[in-house]
């Protein structure tokens, strides 16, 4: 497995619709078995296709927080929320490709999701707590949306000069 670029804010790629994945390849399970590791190497809790540049619908999280608790990495080939509660949460989120600035997103409790999953079977399930946070977050990449659109613009605006500034910074490395 090798480990992916994770693109920073701003990037014309994250603000991109992605494509729904046609047949499932063995390319597009490396991808998603290198999604996995990036992840869990930065750490995070969810990836989107986007995030390498790859305008792709793929998605993979793991949300499970409890220490010693069994990993349950989680791959999603066009995932769709196809049910969400009226009842909200608000989560302080982040983001791989806005790193170390964090901000209350409000979404709904509980969603009902469906994918395909990495043996190409259908997959439907109810999600709630982070796991329902984390997907919507994660699906909202593939239609080219961050969370700190959800923010105020005055808010947003700061973020993304920070992020401006980081890279440039990296950029001198
Ligand atoms: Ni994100």
């Amino acid at each position: 497995m090798t480990l992916r670029t994770i693109l920073i804010h701003p990037d014309p790629r994250l603000k991109k619709v992605a494509k729904a994945v046609p047949d499932l390849s063995d390319d597009l399970r490396v991808l998603a078995d290198d999604m996995l590791e990036t992840m869990y190497d930065a750490p995070g809790i969810g990836l989107a296709a986007p995030q390498l540049g790859i305008l792709q619908r793929l998605i993979v999280l793991d949300c499970v927080k409890e220490e010693g608790a069994a990993p349950r990495p989680t791959i999603m080939f066009n995932p769709e929320i196809i049910a969400a509660s009226d009842d909200l949460n608000t989560y302080e989120e982040g983001c791989l490709s806005i790193p170390e600035q964090y901000a209350d997103v409000t979404r709904p409790a509980e969603v009902t999701a469906r994918w395909i999953d990495r043996d190409g079977n259908e997959q439907t399930q109810d999600f709630g707590g982070l796991w329902a946070t984390c997907v919507q977050h994660e699906i909202d990449h593939l239609q080219g949306k961050l969370f700190i659109d959800y923010l105020k613009p005055l808010k947003r605006q700061m973020i993304t000069r920070k992020m401006v500034k980081l890279k440039r910074e990296l950029a001198r490395e």
